[in-house]
């Protein structure tokens, strides 16, 4: 039976499914013989990547069990490959033996997508890190999956060119796991998603064939578009050994400006009404003033505590005088919608200062509580106003601290909930002030993830977003590719129980 249909009626599917306890799942299947790897299979492995790239000493393996969310669920053993067709050989060995295997990267992800939910083989693809060609005639660079993205933005910037796709957490993620969760991040208003910028892919499919999908010519429409289904599908589908990513010139300048308000909702109104003008900024952040409180209390980077709230708002581009005009254009807006202070950025260390900020909001909030539960809703940005107003509601209702900040311009928000994992009571309220905060998203025409995934923190609430039969046409999908259903197991498709 395959690893990855556990009946989806057993609590109805739906957002009632988070409210319930946490099952913590086995590491294994029940009825799985996989506990432990037999001595034969490690010696296998140790053929075809190397002894040193096999751990399985509980220490070892301590490092694999954790991601960017408090979760925690452990390997039976971690493989480090350093070539696609390592990887391959690797997944011929897991399906022959039906063992579930999870790509990694740098799992600093935030919705629990790397974690090796059924157990098995984690398969880190940290070695995999090198930048393999980039061209500036076709403008694309050839990538392995390991290669950190910010790194890849610096290699590129030097050569004039620029990929977009700016997850806050491009200092630590790597490309793979932005192409498996399709990371979004500030630059994405005027620029789109990591998906937007893939043009080819090496696919290491679940019975361990490697395939090719898409090229390096700008059009492409033969046949389905298989990249994009690997895009975003969370390591589900298979393993990406190598990318082929669209990239663009460098803008010259980029200004920025800061704008303060005494309220949530004029911050949300200047967002539209800024983009209305048909001005495009390349991102316009929002702070409210818990996120701020927390990020000054942690890092002291001078941003008034007294602001309800902060926009941050970039534009980008080669002619300095429209981008000046662009700019004193937001600056009008935001001062009519009742901005208390309104400042461009004197120069790029300011700028830098500012957006260090706002990269640092993470961390800050990881300081105030032990724990977080960082959403990504997203909905239309004509209603962003309604949703914070949600947020708050919901905060004072459960009694939680939830600070929200996010890309406003692209109606991405992200709810934080504070939180102590010890804490049972607790974490029964922040398990209900979720569910809370997805129908809302939801009845306001948004959906529930917008950059960060499904996984397993939010898998429980698949159907009351998209309904039984798109999830039905996923399934089949994935029993196609995946018909022993070995690949990242357990992830996205709603399995009955919560998961935390
Ligand atoms: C951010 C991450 C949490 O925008 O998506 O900072
Ligand atoms: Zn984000």
């Amino acid at each position: 039976m395959p690893f990855d249909h556990a009946p989806s009626s057993a609590n109805g599917g739906g957002p009632s499914a988070m409210g319930k306890a946490a099952t913590p799942q086995p590491s294994s299947l029940p009825g799985s013989p996989h506990n432990e790897l037999a001595p034969r299979l490690i010696a296998e492995l140790h053929a075809i990547v190397g002894r040193d790239a096999v751990l399985t000493s509980r220490e070892d393996r301590l490092a694999y069990e954790v991601d960017g969310t408090w979760v925690e669920r452990a390997p039976l053993c971690v493989i480090l490959p350093d070539t696609a067709q390592q990887v391959a050989r690797v997944v011929k060995v897991a399906a022959r033996e039906s063992i579930p295997i999870t790509p990694r990267g740098s799992s600093s992800g935030l919705s629990g997508g790397s974690l090796p939910a059924l157990g098995g083989i984690a398969l880190s693809m940290v070695r995999m890190c090198r930048i393999l060609e980039i061209d500036r005639v076709d403008q694309v660079a050839v990538v392995e999956p390991g290669v950190i993205t910010g790194e890849l933005q610096r290699e590129v910037e030097r050569q004039g060119l620029f990929y977009p796709p700016d997850p806050s957490s491009l200092g630590v993620s790597a490309i793979g796991g932005n192409i498996a969760e399709n990371s979004g991040g500030a630059r994405c208003l005027k620029y789109g998603v990591t998906g937007d910028y893939v043009m080819a892919l090496q696919v290491v499919l679940p019975d361990g064939e490697i395939i090719r999908t898409g090229g390096r010519m700008v059009k492409n429409v033969t046949g389905y578009n298989l990249r994009s289904l690997f895009v975003g599908s969370e390591g589900t589908l298979g393993v990406v050994t190598e990318a082929t990513l669209r990239l663009l010139s460098k803008p010259r300048y980029t200004l920025t400006l800061s704008a303060h308000f005494s309220d949530v909702s004029a911050a949300g109104i200047a967002t539209t009404q800024i983009l209305a003008t048909g001005i495009l900024p390349t991102s316009i952040e929002l702070m409210d003033q818990l996120t701020i409180g927390c990020v000054e209390e942690a890092f002291h980077y001078g941003l008034p505590l007294e602001s309800a709230a902060m926009l941050l708002i970039s534009v980008d581009g080669n002619h300095l005088a429209t981008l000046r005009e662009d700019l004193e254009a937001v600056a009008a807006i935001c001062r009519a919608e009742g901005a208390t202070t309104v400042r461009v950025a004197a120069d790029d260390a300011e700028a830098g200062r500012l957006w260090r900020a706002r990269r640092s909001i993470a961390p800050a909030l990881a300081r105030r509580r032990p724990n977080k539960l960082g959403e990504d809703i997203s909905v239309p940005r004509s209603k962003i106003p309604a949703m914070i107003q949600a947020i708050r509601e919901i905060a004072l209702q459960y009694q939680l601290m939830i600070p929200v900040y996010g890309h406003a311009g692209d109606g991405n928000l992200h709810p934080n909930i504070l939180c102590d994992r010890r804490d049972a009571d607790e974490m029964g309220r922040v398990r209900a002030a979720a569910e809370a905060i997805f129908v809302q998203a939801i009845s306001l025409g948004g959906t529930l993830s917008g950059e960060h995934g499904i996984g397993l923190l939010k898998k429980e609430f698949m159907e009351s977003d998209l309904g039984a039969r798109q999830i039905a046409l996923m399934r089949t999908i994935k029993d196609a590719i995946d018909p022993q259903g070995i690949m990242n197991p357990g992830k996205i498709f709603p399995s009955g129980t919560s998961d935390w």
